[in-house]
């Protein structure tokens, strides 16, 4: 039996045809690690709840761990990025769901708890607040070994985690698989850069001579910076951290401190994990520049101050789906894009399924990998095996046709040794 709660059952048409476009753009999940797991059901008697964007590309993930033997829970790690017919029409292929497209905070909750319910061996989450939830009201799957260990997809996440662990409440061996090469290095880097170009571009803004504010110069961050730039805006970059805007510096950009950018920017974009990037001032709301277009990127809705926003506009006006105009009292028009929240998952398909590939490899290898090396975790961070990072490249590299050179046992050993100087 399948269990679900969904927005539409009827949408499962259009989420097969979503989920037959993605299942070409990843070769690596979809093609050569679901048919050896169809043949070796390496995770047979596995149940592995995820918390994750429900997407096209979640969907392909959830194919390849089911072909493995495993059964699937899913549910949105967010209220807004959850994409209906994918949902439906996963629901239909034996995935138990419980997602919706703007879901309440209280019901985005209720989703977690029903996978929990299910007593999952492997966790995967987008964020923490699954395995955050399940430490809080499901001690249980924890104390008597249910959970074997979980998987982190995100850097809010990691270091949410990364905290817990410091003060010892950190009570499952968990993987940090944002932190692997194949992860952040593609996923935050291409799909974010690329992510917020397109759902800004749905608005046909031009970006081309416009001042573009991106606070932040890390994965994601650096990547939307690159876009912005590439489509001839003017981009300024903010930083707290020197080295990284000395590296802004270094690859042209203007960097300074976001009072001081504010006033010229036309379009404002975050991605930092960070809180109140744009402080939730008045004095600050009313530097902004008249049609300026806030957009955030980061995993929570924290970055721009949403609620404030709200609160000093005297109307909001939605002025198409998940954009609201935001009219101040002195006659100034913001637009909001996504109510704060992930705005390339929730004004464009998210990352395209090419990058996607690569991290749901990792996370299927890592579950297999899980299965098979369980008796010797603890609890606490376990750093991603580097062979399997190193085989998702590899495998992804074939797939696009490309080669690479190998070392020789010379270069092997000159490069690992110490003796060879001048
Ligand atoms: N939208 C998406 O699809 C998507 C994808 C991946 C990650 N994320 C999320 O995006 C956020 C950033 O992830 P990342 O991998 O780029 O992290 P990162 O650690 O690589 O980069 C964050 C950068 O922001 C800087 N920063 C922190 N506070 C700041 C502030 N107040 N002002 C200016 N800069 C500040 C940090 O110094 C760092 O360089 C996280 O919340 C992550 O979970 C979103």
């Amino acid at each position: 039996m399948v269990n679900y709660k969904v927005a539409d059952e009827n949408l499962a048409e259009k989420g097969k045809e979503a989920l037959y476009v993605a299942e070409s753009k990843m070769p690596v999940t979809a093609e050569i690690i679901r048919k050896r797991f169809s043949k070796e059901k390496p995770l047979k008697g596995i149940t592995i709840a995820g918390c994750l964007h429900i997407t096209k590309e979640t969907g392909i993930l959830a194919r390849t761990l089911k072909a493995g033997g495993a059964e699937v829970y899913l549910c949105g790690s967010n209220p807004l990025s959850t994409q209906d017919d994918v949902a439906a029409a996963l629901v239909q292929e034996g995935i138990n769901v419980f997602a919706w497209h703007g879901n309440t905070d209280e019901e985005f909750y209720w989703c977690i708890r029903e996978c929990l319910k299910a007593k999952p061996n492997i966790l995967i989450d987008d964020g923490a607040d699954m395995i955050v939830t399940a430490h809080k009201e499901f001690p249980e799957l924890i104390e008597k070994g249910t959970i074997i260990a979980c998987q982190e997809e995100t850097t809010t996440g990691v270091k949410r985690f990364k905290a817990m662990n410091k003060k010892g409440a950190l009570k499952v061996p968990l993987f940090p698989v944002n932190d692997a090469r194949c992860k952040n290095q593609f996923d935050n880097e291409l799909g974010t850069g690329q992510g917020i170009i397109s759902a800004i571009y749905g608005m046909h803004v031009l970006f081309a001579g416009k001042n573009v504010l991106i606070a932040g110069f890390g994965h994601c961050s650096s990547g939307m910076a690159l876009r912005a730039r590439g489509l001839g805006a003017n981009v300024t970059v903010t930083e707290v951290d020197a080295i990284k805007a000395l590296q802004a510096k270094f690859a042209g950009y203007n960097v300074m401190p976001i009072l001081e950018a504010i006033p010229d920017a036309d379009i404002i974009l975050t991605a930092t994990g960070c809180k109140h990037v744009i402080p939730a001032k008045t004095e600050v709301f009313d530097k902004l520049k008249d049609n300026v277009i806030l957009g955030n990127l980061g995993h929570f809705d924290i970055e721009i101050p949403t609620k404030e926003l709200y609160e000093h506009a005297k109307e909001i006006k939605p002025v198409r789906t998940n954009v609201e105009e935001l009219i101040f009292p002195n006659g100034k028009k913001v637009y909001l894009l996504a109510k704060g929240r992930l705005a390339n998952l929730v004004l464009s398909e998210g990352h395209p399924s090419e990058v996607m590939d690569m991290s749901f490899a990792l996370q299927s290898l890592m579950s297999e990998y899980i299965v098979k090396n369980k008796a010797s975790f603890k609890p606490g961070m376990i750093s991603i095996p580097p062979e399997i990072d190193d085989k998702v490249g590899y495998l992804k590299l074939k797939t696009m046709g490309v080669k690479i050179d190998k070392l020789t046992d010379e270069q092997y050993s000159y490069i690992h040794g110490y003796e060879e100087g001048t």
